[in-house]
């Protein structure tokens, strides 16, 4: 890293779709109690809708971002080189001394190998976690945006095990825990407040709640229309909300499947939720299906069941420590895993590190580093 002894060291550090905002919030409050470190905050646009993007930035008390690159929407390869070349002016007028990306979509890789090719050091926050499924556009990702970072931070042992494998420096790799859990424990109390329950109709612990919104689970047709079958019968059970990804609610239209799905009594449709009415929702539900990864372990920390609508995890602890199993895609197996799970709850333990002061172990070592 680089050498500079008063000057405070100035780090870029880049947000730009949703799961980015609840990490940033925990770093841009941590960095507030040093003066070595000056961070720039610039938001690549890849999420623009007020839902997606504005909205979690009031609800964590984000700082505006110093920059927004616009981007917005596209094909990967679109996308991707749109953020390079945006993210390569601001690179070249700032000058930062360092690049701070967190997470594993488009944004983060395309701003670390603008850094890396400027010869800035690049850091990542949630460095090393692998699927081992090459097909999801995250797991490229995250193995680009690893092989390309000078720090990396991991939130559980498995990280650190993935990138001893892929030959990397353990000089360079720190486990510290989970900056989206620093988030969610640090929001805890204000989104008891939320009167999401009231609004929806709901009383807490008779409902479940359900997202949707990877490539390979919404943009197959008949992979959606089997879990719109598991979703028709768990209604009948347990009434379930289901906030909408863009990605998830053109699907459904496209696959003829919205109709039927806000024909189930059971079922209720909303908007994408700000994030402490969803964590609200989460926090007093009776189960999550899902098939995000931060909401893996923020279900973990919730203690709440917790059933991943995918075939693998780049998340082990989750399952090993915590309250998520991964139940596949096949209706068959949803319902008898929803079965389970209502009949009895997993117990769960919170992981090691998982303590609400990750962000502020980052921002420390970083300072060591001037
Ligand atoms: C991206 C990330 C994914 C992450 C997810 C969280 C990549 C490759 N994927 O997926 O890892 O889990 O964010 O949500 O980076 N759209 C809107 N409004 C918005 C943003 C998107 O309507 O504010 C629509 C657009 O039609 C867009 C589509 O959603 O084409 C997908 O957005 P995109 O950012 O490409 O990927 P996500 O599916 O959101």
């Amino acid at each position: 890293m680089p050498t500079r002894r008063n000057a405070p060291l100035t780090v870029v550090n880049v947000v730009g779709a949703r799961p980015n905002f609840v990490k940033i919030a925990s770093l841009m409050a941590a960095y507030r109690v040093t003066d070595a470190i000056e961070p720039v905050l610039v938001h690549t646009g890849q999420h623009y809708d007020q839902t997606m993007s504005d909205a979690f930035f009031r609800d964590l008390a984000i700082p505006a971002p110093d920059v927004n690159l616009g981007v917005g929407s596209g094909s990967h390869a679109v996308q991707t080189a749109e953020i390079m070349k945006a993210f390569e002016t601001v690179m070249i007028e700032r000058q930062p001394d360092a690049v701070l990306v967190v997470g594993d979509v488009n944004s983060t890789v395309a701003c670390g190998l603008v850094a890396v090719k400027l010869g800035t050091p690049v850091i990542h926050v949630e460095a090393g976690l692998r699927s081992g499924d090459r097909s999801m556009p995250e797991e490229i990702n995250r193995v680009l945006t690893d092989a390309l970072s000078d720090l990396l931070f991991c939130t559980e042992q498995a990280g650190v095990d993935n990138l001893a494998r892929e030959g990397i420096d353990p000089d360079k790799v720190f486990l510290v825990g989970n900056v989206m859990v620093d988030t969610l424990l640090a929001h805890r109390q204000r989104a008891e407040e939320s009167s999401v329950l009231d609004d929806l109709g709901l009383a807490a612990g008779t409902y479940g709640a359900l997202t949707l919104h990877r490539p390979s689970n919404v943009d197959d047709s008949t992979i959606l229309a089997g879990v719109v079958d598991a979703v028709a019968e768990i209604q009948d059970v347990l009434r379930l909300v289901i906030p909408l990804h863009p990605r998830l609610a053109a699907a459904l239209a496209t696959a003829g499947l919205a109709e039927r799905l806000n024909a189930m009594p059971g079922v209720r449709t909303t908007p994408p939720l700000g994030y402490l009415d969803f964590l609200k929702l989460m926090a007093e539900a009776k189960v999550v299906l899902t098939d995000s990864g931060g909401i893996q372990e923020e279900t973990t920390i919730l203690g709440v069941p917790c059933l991943t609508l995918r075939d693998n995890t780049e998340r082990p602890v989750t399952v090993e420590l915590g309250t998520n199993r991964l139940v596949g895609r096949q209706p068959a197996r949803i319902l008898s895993a929803f079965h389970d799970v209502l009949a009895k709850p997993p117990g769960g333990s919170i992981p090691p590190l998982w303590d609400g002061k990750t962000a502020e172990r980052i921002v420390e070592t970083l300072a060591a580093m001037l």
